[in-house]
């Protein structure tokens, strides 16, 4: 019976057009290849379980809003790949910013965060938001402290950081660290590279026309981005030069990834793009200059679709707070 199952499944695989289990099928274009799995980590942030633990907490914690309303989860919601689906975020007193909230998954992997590379690591980005007047408003980083003493969290950060180790800088350490574990391996493309599954037609031609044209170029290797700031003629934003004050940086910005991108609309720093056809018709005109296809587009599109990957399961966490009374949201 077991013999007869073995059998059963090579004539599948067979007949079903997959290369042997771990050999990578002879079509994927160079540089393309499986999800990594060694998310960089800073000298001075190591990881540990009770570490992304409380940057768990954290992420969910509204405490670090000045109206108690708004947390991480807010804006890059992990129960819709890590963003809002939003144009442009919505944060305090409803007011909207000036960017589409690109997603957390994988962030630990690109090499500057936001847009425009403002934040060089997570730890730099997530001390951004609480103090953000459009996003969380909170007046201080000791205002920000205070809340999460109040909440009771003293004793968590000195379980993971050390006595009397509450801190705004340590707050930004634990969220870093549980970003750092929201990676998404195991998408399609990665289980057909590897021989363990397969793609569609349409998704491989997609593959195929994606290097062909170019578009690899900056989405290139298996993160479909070479981390690298370039330019983006489209819409107002100045993109890094906001940051910089160069000429030369008007309207650049860091390449994203495709990762998961089919499951993060609308699309593009302005949030403009509303499906991810339009985003690619877009792509390729304004960077390569090239008019695609209605076939071509919905090829690219299948083939973008098999760059979703599997997220981890997060269980939401039990946030510290102070018994029988109320914590003061008060203005
Ligand atoms: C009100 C909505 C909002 C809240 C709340 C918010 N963010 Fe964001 N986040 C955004 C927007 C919008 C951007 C893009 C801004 C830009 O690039 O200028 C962003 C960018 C990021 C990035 C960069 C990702 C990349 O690909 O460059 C990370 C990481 C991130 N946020 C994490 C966090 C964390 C951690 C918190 C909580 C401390 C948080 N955010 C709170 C809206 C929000
Ligand atoms: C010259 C470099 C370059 C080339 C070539 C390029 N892109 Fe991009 N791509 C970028 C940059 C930079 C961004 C970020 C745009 C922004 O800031 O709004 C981006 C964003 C995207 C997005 C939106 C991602 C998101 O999360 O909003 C998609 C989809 C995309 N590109 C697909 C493509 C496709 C398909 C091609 C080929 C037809 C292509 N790109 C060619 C640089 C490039």
């Amino acid at each position: 019976m077991k013999l007869f199952s073995y059998a059963a499944g090579i004539l599948f695989c067979l007949a079903a057009g997959f290369a042997q289990a771990g050999e990578r099928p002879a079509d994927i274009p160079e540089g393309m290849g499986v999800m990594p799995s060694n998310v960089p980590v800073p000298a001075d942030n190591p990881m540990s379980a009770a570490k992304v633990e409380l940057g768990k907490k954290l992420y969910f914690e509204s405490a670090l809003s000045k109206s108690g309303h708004f947390s991480c989860n807010s804006c890059h919601n992990l129960g819709t790949w890590g963003v809002d689906n939003q144009v442009t975020s919505i944060g305090h007193k409803w007011q909207r910013g000036g960017r589409n909230a690109p997603t957390v998954l994988n962030s630990g992997f690109w090499s500057k965060q936001f847009w425009d590379g403002r934040a060089p690591l997570l730890e730099d980005q997530a001390k951004g938001p609480p103090l953000n007047p459009v996003e969380m408003a909170l007046d201080s980083e000791a205002a920000a402290v205070a809340r999460l003493q109040n909440a009771g969290y003293s004793a968590e950060f000195d379980a993971v950081f050390g006595k009397h180790s509450i801190s705004y800088d340590n707050m930004a350490k634990a969220i870093a660290a549980f970003e750092r574990t929201l990676n998404t391996p195991d998408a399609p493309f990665d289980l057909y590279v590897q021989g363990k599954g397969d793609i569609s037609k349409a998704a491989k031609r997609g593959m195929k026309k994606v290097a062909e044209i170019g578009c690899t170029s900056c989405h290139a290797g298996p993160l479909f981005t070479n981390n690298q700031f370039m330019p983006f003629r489209y819409g107002s934003d100045e993109g890094l030069k906001s940051v910089t004050g160069k000429d030369e940086d008007d309207h650049v910005f860091r390449v994203q990834s495709w990762r998961n991108v089919a499951m993060t609309a609308p699309y593009f720093h302005n949030g403009s793009a509303q499906t991810l056809a339009e985003a690619v018709t877009i792509m390729a005109k304004v960077q390569l200059d090239t008019r695609l296809s209605k076939r071509d587009v919905r090829d690219i599109v299948a083939f973008l679709e098999t760059l979703t990957g599997v997220v981890p399961t997060i269980t939401y966490p039990q946030l510290p707070r102070p018994a029988g009374h109320a914590l003061d949201w008060r203005e």
